[in-house]
């Protein structure tokens, strides 16, 4: 039989399943991950080989070091998720990939990887955005989760604030206009001197700081839920370099402070008038920015004020896994989405968004 219409055929089938388990990948940047998801929601096992070490070195994800990585690690994680499920590829019900956005060798190892293991072991193959495995993530932590609601995506290279219409399905209501959330977090940690990956170790280093020490400028940007974090990183880089012209030794914990409470602030202020508008009840928090101390509490804290459900990614989710990846494909598998061995990775992926 013609190899995609079997694919199809097996695909609509899960249509109707009651329990499906999709074996995901994840390789867009620098963690190689892998893992087993049930209808969705449940984590069977989930394998991360994060590259870290390595790329700290160098003060910042190498794409070449990336990918050579990824194609050592990617048959390993995949052989360690089945183990841990204590599964072999005849309990996989279909296979997941990230196609992008990301860089492009790392994304094509995923691809490549998973293209030959559909082919061989003839189970469908399901493409994932994979901002939309960060927002998915909410799916796992908070069982009872269902669309529509608001989520705010802050990751390295995206910040927006979305309405979730349905499965898979959404209107950008604002986004940055220049760096985003993480990019901000990671530039202002090297001037602080402190390494890749730079947004946790600022955050923990302004644990002890005083947020008041440097006042910041607020971003005055024309959308109403737009983001603008490159003028606060200027403004932040300025002052440091001043300082350390002066001879003065930087407060680098004050600084750390000051800077996450700028951006935290933003990220409240747009967010929360973002679900006040809406009319919706929920605000999702999803990708690697929102593992953040201060965005976690205060968005709570706004909740309760406000009135409003919080769901967050347990810390683990927010930053690149396979399982969000797991359970965004389950939703796109409800939908009929189907890659074919022409599917090539996408480094700038566009999530499929309606205009306000
Ligand atoms: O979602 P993610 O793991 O990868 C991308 O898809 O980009 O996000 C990584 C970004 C990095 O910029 C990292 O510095 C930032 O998320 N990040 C944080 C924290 N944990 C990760 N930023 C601030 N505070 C954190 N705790
Ligand atoms: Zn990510």
């Amino acid at each position: 039989m013609n190899t995609q219409l079997e694919m199809k055929q097996k695909l609509e089938a899960l249509q109707s399943k009651a329990s499906v388990r999709i074996l995901a990948m994840e390789s867009s940047c620098d963690e190689t991950a892998a893992a087993i998801i049930e209808n969705g929601r449940t984590i069977v096992s989930s394998v991360i080989f994060s590259q870290v070490d390595t790329h700290a070195l160098y003060g910042g994800v190498v794409p070449e070091i990336a990918s050579r990585a990824h194609v050592d690690a990617c048959d390993r994680v995949i052989d360690q998720a089945l183990l841990e499920a204590n599964m072999t590829f005849s309990d996989v019900d279909a296979l997941a990939v990230t196609y992008g956005p990301g860089l492009v060798g790392a994304l094509l190892t995923g691809v490549n990887c998973m293209k030959g293991l559909s082919y061989t072991t003839r189970l469908p193959l399901i493409p994932v955005n994979h901002i939309e495995g960060h927002v998915s993530a909410n799916f796992i932590t908070t069982a009872e989760l269902e669309p529509p609601f608001i989520c705010l995506v802050v990751s390295g290279g995206h910040s927006h604030i979305m309405k979730v219409n349905d499965y898979g399905e959404y209107t950008l209501l604002g986004q940055t206009v220049d760096d985003a959330a993480g990019e901000a977090f990671d530039k202002a940690a090297r001037v602080l001197g402190l390494n890749y990956p730079g947004g946790p170790l600022l955050s923990k280093l302004a644990e002890d700081g005083d947020d008041t020490y440097l006042k910041l400028p607020n971003p005055k940007v024309e959308g109403r839920y737009d983001f603008s974090f490159s003028g606060l990183k200027t403004a932040f880089l300025n002052a440091c370099h001043k300082m350390t012209q002066n001879g003065q030794e930087l407060p680098r914990a004050d600084l750390a402070a000051s800077f996450e409470r700028a951006v935290v602030d933003s990220l409240c202020a747009k967010a929360v008038l973002a679900v006040k508008e809406s009319g919706l009840q929920t605000l999702c928090l999803a990708g690697g920015v929102s593992a953040n101390r201060r965005l976690r509490a205060q968005m709570t804290e706004l909740s309760r004020k406000h009135g409003f459900k919080l769901c967050m990614p347990e810390l683990w989710l927010c930053t690149d896994n396979a399982a969000m990846i797991g359970s965004a494909a389950y939703y796109e598998m409800k939908k009929g989405t189907l890659a074919d061995l022409s599917l090539n990775a996408i480094p700038s992926a566009a999530l499929q968004v309606k205009k306000k």
